[in-house]
């Protein structure tokens, strides 16, 4: 295991988590009341708070009165998350702080086990095509899931649409408006804005199987992007739906279905998903314009084929079948 593992495996939250649950965005509580309940000093309840400052949080300070919180934060509880996920099996990671979920994961590729990994801020967060994700403490989900295939790398094809399939049915429990989309091959959008992201590394075993490492970021209470960080338009639970989203129960639910998921894509390949991705499918028949080796392709989209694969009706009437690229509306 490398060091970045051992370091960060130490790194739990239950401290600044049992904190948060004393602090309010409505009342101000002071320290030393904190503190006498939480049995730790007043020191230790300041300490905390210049933490959660350090990582961004708002926290109002006032003399003779004590801290509130500037917006609701509820952080992820570990116990809460495990009473929930129905896989009893999976191993889970919460952490306070990582550099990357799914970097985490990869110190256990070969391990066999369903490891799932959660943290409340990344700070090298990755996106595909070597883009960073951003990810602010607290606000959203960060969550990879390493999962152990019995199958060849080369049966891997559809994997990331699967994936954007489970997210979809986690997010269809909050009865948003009209406008949840699948956008290939692997974002979940909402109304044309960026809910989610999927990023996927594996590895092939030497027994034939193979191992991947699922990272799904998801767009929850976020509202401003302050450094103006994130290059694409995007939305969040919370935005749509005007109202704070508990990431616990979310958590939870956005591991059963992927683990859910998993289990029958290993079973039945991307075939049984067919039919739920064009129910979803964001570009079916959009023009769009597909980025692939520095070259730029305008078409129609037109589905996908068993594999996963994205079909294009270029502009001369041909349909061409892609693999891979980066694919916008046009
Ligand atoms: C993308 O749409 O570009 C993929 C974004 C994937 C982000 C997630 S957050 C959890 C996991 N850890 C990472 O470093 N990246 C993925």
């Amino acid at each position: 295991m490398s060091n970045n593992a051992r370091f960060s495996a130490k790194k739990g939250n239950s401290n600044l988590a049992s904190l948060v649950r004393h602090l309010s965005d409505s009342v101000y509580q002071d320290g030393t009341t904190i503190g006498k309940t939480m049995n730790i000093t007043r020191g230790a309840v300041w300490k905390g708070i210049k933490k959660l400052q350090k990582y961004g949080i708002k926290i109002y300070s006032i003399k003779g009165k004590g801290y509130a919180l500037a917006e609701p934060l509820i952080l992820l509880d570990k116990k809460l998350i495990r009473k929930q996920v129905i896989h009893k099996s999976v191993i889970l990671d919460i952490f306070e702080s990582i550099g990357s979920t799914n970097d985490y994961l990869k110190n256990y590729f070969s391990f066999n086990k369903v490891r799932v990994c959660a943290v409340e801020h990344q700070a090298h967060g990755r996106g595909r095509f070597n883009r960073s994700w951003h990810s602010p403490f607290g606000q959203n989900i960060y969550l990879s899931c390493l999962y152990p295939f019995q199958k060849d790398l080369s049966e891997l094809a559809g994997l990331s649409l699967v994936v954007s399939l489970a997210v979809i049915k986690t997010l269809k429990a909050y009865n948003l408006p009209a406008g949840l989309g699948v956008k290939w091959p692997n974002d979940v959008t909402y109304q044309a804005k960026k809910l989610a992201g999927c990023l996927i590394d594996v590895q092939a075993e030497a027994n034939g199987t193979c191992s991947a490492i699922i990272g799904i970021g998801l767009n929850v209470n976020m509202l401003h992007d302050e450094k103006n960080e994130i290059t694409q338009p995007w939305t969040s639970l919370r935005a749509i739906l005007g109202a704070y989203v508990d990431r616990n129960l979310l958590c939870a639910a956005l591991i059963n279905n992927i683990v859910d998921y998993l289990q029958q894509f290993e079973k039945h390949s991307l075939s049984i998903f067919l039919a739920e991705w064009q129910q979803f499918d964001a570009l079916y028949s959009r023009k769009v314009v597909l980025e692939i080796n520095n070259n730029k392709l305008c078409g129609k989209a037109k589905g996908i084929n068993e594999q996963g694969h994205l079909l294009i009706q270029l502009e001369n009437g041909a349909t061409q079948i892609f693999s891979s690229g980066d694919i916008s509306l046009d």
